[in-house]
């Protein structure tokens, strides 16, 4: 039979990659979960973007998959904290670590909400911007983090460019006409440059972005995920412990199904999922309403997750075309338009998940 004693003999004998000693005498191994012939091992990494990430995972992989009996083998990546991260230090024989430097707290918005989705252009950005602009409208104090370095889109979406001021070593963010404050990577490079930061910059960048720009005491603090599961949520779940994540998707299943897979991600970094939005939900032509990629997805995670469901956007072409002008409907648009971002502002300020 399958057990984890059998599996962690097994992971006794897998070293990380780099440190040269096994997964589990580096405290690496935060748990392994056997159901019938299904492990599920999760895997504690030093930093959110370990380039070892996928050779750890395949090792692992391989090793406890030929375990007799193991049909299924899953790893989990999560991050160490400040303390489990003192612990490995002190095992590789470095001694007593000088006393750790807490990472300076983050604490210039009452609520950090990360937009996030898994499936790429289902409507982060253009969500992250309107839900935004409506919040700012309500007399909220809100900025934008664009933390889709190598795809970002928030300073066209929302109608802000130029290059902020340098006090010291601080970012000031742009604001737009609402006084909303933002900070993008779009701000610092030219247009049609390529962005070819590997994994660590990456983290450095997104945490410059929350560690060293002067926030303008906020409400709210939005930040615009890249599409994926990935890293870039692990930094934020580290650096900012108190955000919540923000579930957009389509009503399709191939999307629904990709958010789910995020919303679980975050939960196991300690980020709570706050609720959904759906997107694109219909079309509505003379009266009659297409639902093109299906209905009630969006519901059917949300009653999945057990969080709320803040309703559906349709498809609308106007809000292409804000998005690609600069003039985000939850301001320029329809008074139809504007209410009902108004009314999602609203239901994401009255529900609170921490
Ligand atoms: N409800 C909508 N009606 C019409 N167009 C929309 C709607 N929502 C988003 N769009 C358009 O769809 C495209 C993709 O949206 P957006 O860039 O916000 O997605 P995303 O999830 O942020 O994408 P990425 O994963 O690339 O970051 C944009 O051109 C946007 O204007
Ligand atoms: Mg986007």
């Amino acid at each position: 039979m399958l057990t984890k004693d059998a599996v962690t003999k097994v992971l006794d004998t897998i070293d990380d990659p780099e440190l040269k000693k096994p997964l589990t005498d580096l405290g690496m191994i935060k748990s392994i979960d056997i159901k019938g012939s299904d492990v599920t091992i999760g895997i504690s990494l030093t930093v959110p973007t370990c380039p070892m990430k996928d050779k750890i995972s395949s090792d692992v992989v391989a090793g406890v998959g030929a375990l007799p009996g193991a049909d299924s083998v899953k790893v989990e990546f999560t991050v160490m904290n400040d303390e489990q991260r003192r612990n490995l230090r002190k095992k590789l024989g470095f001694g007593d670590p000088r006393p750790a430097q807490a990472t300076p707290p983050v604490t210039y918005a009452k609520r950090f909400i990360a937009v996030s989705s898994g499936k790429g252009g289902v409507g982060k950005s253009t969500v992250t911007t309107n839900l935004a602009v409506a919040m700012a409208k309500m007399g909220r104090k809100v900025g934008i983090l664009d933390a889709d370095v190598y795809g970002f889109s928030i300073p066209h979406m929302i109608g802000v460019s130029g290059q902020p001021t340098m006090i010291d070593d601080k970012i000031v963010p742009l604001r737009t006409g609402d006084n909303i404050q933002v900070v993008s990577i779009g701000f610092f490079i030219k247009e049609d440059e390529p962005v070819v930061w590997r994994g660590p910059l990456l983290h450095k960048a997104i945490n410059q972005f929350i560690h060293d720009v002067m926030w303008d005491d906020l409400d709210y603090l939005f930040l615009d995920l890249p599409p994926g599961t990935g890293d870039v949520s692990l930094t934020i779940a580290q650096a900012i412990p108190a955000a919540e994540m923000l579930v957009v998707t389509t009503p399709q299943t191939t999307a629904t199904n990709v958010a789910g897979r995020v919303a679980k991600m975050a939960e196991k970094t300690n980020l709570k999922v706050l609720g959904v939005i759906e997107n694109m939900s219909y079309f509505e032509a003379n009266g009659v309403r297409e639902y093109i990629f299906g209905k009630d997805g969006g519901k059917k995670l949300a009653d999945k997750l057990g969080v709320s469901f803040y309703g559906e956007i349709p498809l609308m072409t106007s809000m292409r075309e804000g998005a690609d002008s600069g003039h985000p409907v939850a301001s320029d648009g329809t008074p139809e338009q504007v209410e009902l971002f108004a009314e999602l502002a609203r239901a994401v300020d009255n529900t609170k998940v921490r």
